[in-house]
């Protein structure tokens, strides 16, 4: 029997990687070249509605409001045919669907995530055609959106393994609560996407193989570094871990440089802090924006203490955010978070 159909609504928060995934095993089924760990944050959540409607041709996809760009549309439409196979509504006559999204993130400010936009996504569309999945069988659908996404459908600490289709998702670990300071350093778009840059690293940078090794080889003593609550451990990782990825993706041809003067002025302004005594550690997606990490105690004396060292300009372009909850279903009908409220100039925070 065909599963019932149903209008159906998901909430996901973006996660920020503390070892990366940088590389695929496996393009097609997004298999991660080495495991990853990351932190499901409290803010800027994305909102996804799924309804199935007979009466229509082909998918609709809005994005705030607005009709998705082609890229997005495609990758959406080309997400809910895996899930209208695994649901048995695929075939000659596939059962299109509405797909109304909301990011509570300011349109622009570079932090719009593929991860929460994912995670929601596969909770949203999996239960609007029928399937009931567990955790693990959410995780791997969302994977196949985007690799990270996997780590947004858990709470707080996500440890990714890599893997082989039906093991490859991402787990809760314990550890510290720990804090993020998001430091946007620059709001444009990105210039090249992480999908193609991660291809263009794994076919064309000389240090790839090298990145892969190293990056597995950090999850271990990272996950003992949280079990033993040693931030400086744990940190000396991130930032490294960090590096090496960026390191990888700046040796391919042609070159990706997505760090700008302005990042590295706050991975320059983290060792100051830490000088001064203050346990915090930069990271960096594949994008300019530089991510604090600390003890989520001390997120109010990092950021103060971030805009004392880089000036009053960057007052309104810092995001503290703490641990967040996994993806979740909401009632039907639930609206977005407003993306403006109360946010400063570019971005804002945990309320
Ligand atoms: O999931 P994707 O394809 O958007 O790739 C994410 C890659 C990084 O954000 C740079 C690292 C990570 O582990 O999240």
């Amino acid at each position: 029997m065909t599963p019932a159909l149903a209008e159906a609504t998901a909430l996901a928060h973006p996660n920020i990687a503390l070892i990366k995934y940088w590389g695929k095993e496996d393009d097609d089924l997004v298999l991660p070249a080495a495991g990853s760990l990351s932190l499901t944050l409290d803010v800027f959540p994305t909102t996804t509605t799924v309804t199935p409607d007979t009466g229509l041709t082909r998918d609709v996809v809005e994005l705030d409001g607005r009709p998705a760009g082609p890229t997005t549309a495609y990758r959406v439409g080309a997400f809910l045919d895996l899930v209208r196979a695994l649901a048995g509504r695929a075939g000659a006559k596939p059962l299109h669907a509405r797909v109304r999204t909301r990011n509570a993130v300011p349109t622009g400010a570079g932090l719009a995530s593929s991860a929460s936009g994912f995670a929601a996504l596969a909770l949203a569309a999996s239960s609007a055609y029928g399937l009931r999945l567990d955790r693990p069988g959410l995780g791997r659908l969302a994977r196949r959106g985007s690799g990270s996404a996997c780590r947004s459908i858990v709470p707080g600490l996500a440890l990714w393994r890599a893997g082989d289709d039906a093991s490859s998702y991402a787990v809760p670990v314990e550890g510290p609560p720990l804090g993020m300071v998001i430091v946007v350093a620059d709001v444009g778009g990105k210039k090249v996407s992480s999908r193609e840059a991660m291809r263009r690293t794994r076919d064309t940078s000389p240090y790839y193989a090298a990145w892969v090794r190293s990056a597995a080889a950090d999850l271990g003593p990272a996950l003992e570094a949280l079990r033993h609550d040693d931030l400086a451990a744990l940190g000396e990782l991130v930032e490294s871990n960090a590096l090496r990825m960026h390191a990888a993706i700046a040796a391919c041809r042609p070159p990706i440089r997505y760090l700008r003067p302005e990042s590295l002025m706050v991975f320059e302004a983290a060792e100051e802090l830490r000088v001064s005594g203050l346990g915090v550690y930069a990271t960096a997606d594949a994008g300019p924006n530089v991510v604090l990490v600390c003890r989520l105690r001390d997120l109010a004396r990092v950021s103060e203490a971030l805009v004392g060292r880089l000036g009053q300009a960057f007052a309104g372009r810092i995001v503290s955010a703490g641990p967040g909850p996994g993806a979740r279903l909401v009632p039907v009908g639930t609206a977005a978070e407003d993306p403006a409220r109360g946010a400063p100039p570019a971005v804002r925070g945990r309320p």
